[in-house]
């Protein structure tokens, strides 16, 4: 269930160009959030912007009843949140909709982040270190990251110690290898995986949508289970105003609470 509430911002960090991180006080949204989650998020005392901003829950901690965002701003609704000053309250709705499902016969994750993808998938990350999975032992996770260039790849290091491997790649080659991160997972299916270890993968996904298409093609040619979170034009955020469907094999969905997360096989990709 979600609620609506003001919650008090307790950190408001610039991590990036354009690129912040909130922290945020709430006993309910930190005991009650998922990874893969988004909040939706009033930027305005007024009314405009007249919507709310959806944005990923990047991390939550019941004992300490606060959450953090991450958002990079983009228009109106991220430039007044950068606004925001410490103490003050926010109007935020959550958590909404469905996060990713940890498939617990699987040894191996592969997580996909592109830019500001890394928000949900590091909590996600987080949780599967502590997720004891079938065979009583955590899951080997590999975690590729990609960025447009160096300065804008986030949280990096958080995600080299949670992994296994991490791999990186930069559009301009400035940090890690050139080019993007589709690439990266193909030829770490290809290349270090065996058939066996490709039975026992789930790739979980975030990131611009032409990326989860070719993370999604590649899973389809690879047989790998693969899960992706969409974004989608958001209005109400609770699945009332039909503003944020996908199309799917089983119809249109609505992003907000059938989603953000799908499985990637589901998706009927449109241009
Ligand atoms: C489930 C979900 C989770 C998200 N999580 C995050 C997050 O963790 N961090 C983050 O920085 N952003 C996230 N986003 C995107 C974020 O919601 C938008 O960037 C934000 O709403 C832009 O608001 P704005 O008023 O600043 O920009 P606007 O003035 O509304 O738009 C500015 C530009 O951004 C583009 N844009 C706006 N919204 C979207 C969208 N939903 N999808 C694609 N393009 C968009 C517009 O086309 C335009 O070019 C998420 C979106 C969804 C649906
Ligand atoms: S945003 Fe209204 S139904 Fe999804």
């Amino acid at each position: 269930m979600s609620i609506q509430e003001k919650c008090r911002v307790l950190k408001h960090q610039e991590i990036g160009p354009q690129r912040f991180k909130l922290t945020i006080s709430s006993a309910y949204i930190s005991s009650h959030a998922q990874p893969g989650q988004f909040v939706n998020v009033k930027c305005s005392d007024d009314y405009d912007p007249l919507l709310r901003r959806p944005l990923s829950i990047h991390s939550a901690s019941s004992f300490h009843g606060r959450f953090e965002l991450l958002y990079e701003v983009v228009g109106k609704g991220t430039e007044l949140l950068r606004k925001t000053s410490v103490g003050n309250e926010l109007d935020i709705l959550g958590p909404l909709g469905k996060g990713f499902t940890v498939e617990q016969n699987k040894k191996i994750v592969v997580l996909v982040a592109g830019g500001m993808g890394v928000a949900p998938l590091l909590f996600l990350a987080n949780n599967l270190g502590k997720t004891e999975q079938g065979t009583g032992k955590p899951p080997a996770i590999y975690v590729l990251l990609g960025a447009k260039k160096s300065d804008l790849l986030l949280c990096d290091r958080d995600f080299k110690e949670l992994a296994d491997q991490a791999l990186i790649s930069t559009d301009d080659g400035s940090y890690g290898k050139k080019g993007v991160i589709s690439d990266l997972l193909f030829d770490l299916l290809d290349n270090e995986f065996s058939p066996e270890d490709l039975d026992n993968t789930t790739i979980y996904a975030c990131g611009p949508r032409p990326m989860l298409q070719i993370i999604a093609d590649i899973s389809f040619q690879k047989k790998v289970s693969c899960q992706i979170s969409m974004e989608a034009y958001m209005a109400c955020g609770i699945g009332t105003c039909l503003g944020c469907v996908v199309k799917t094999k089983d119809g249109y969905k609505k992003v907000c609470d059938e989603g953000p997360v799908f499985k990637a096989e589901e998706i009927i990709w449109q241009s």
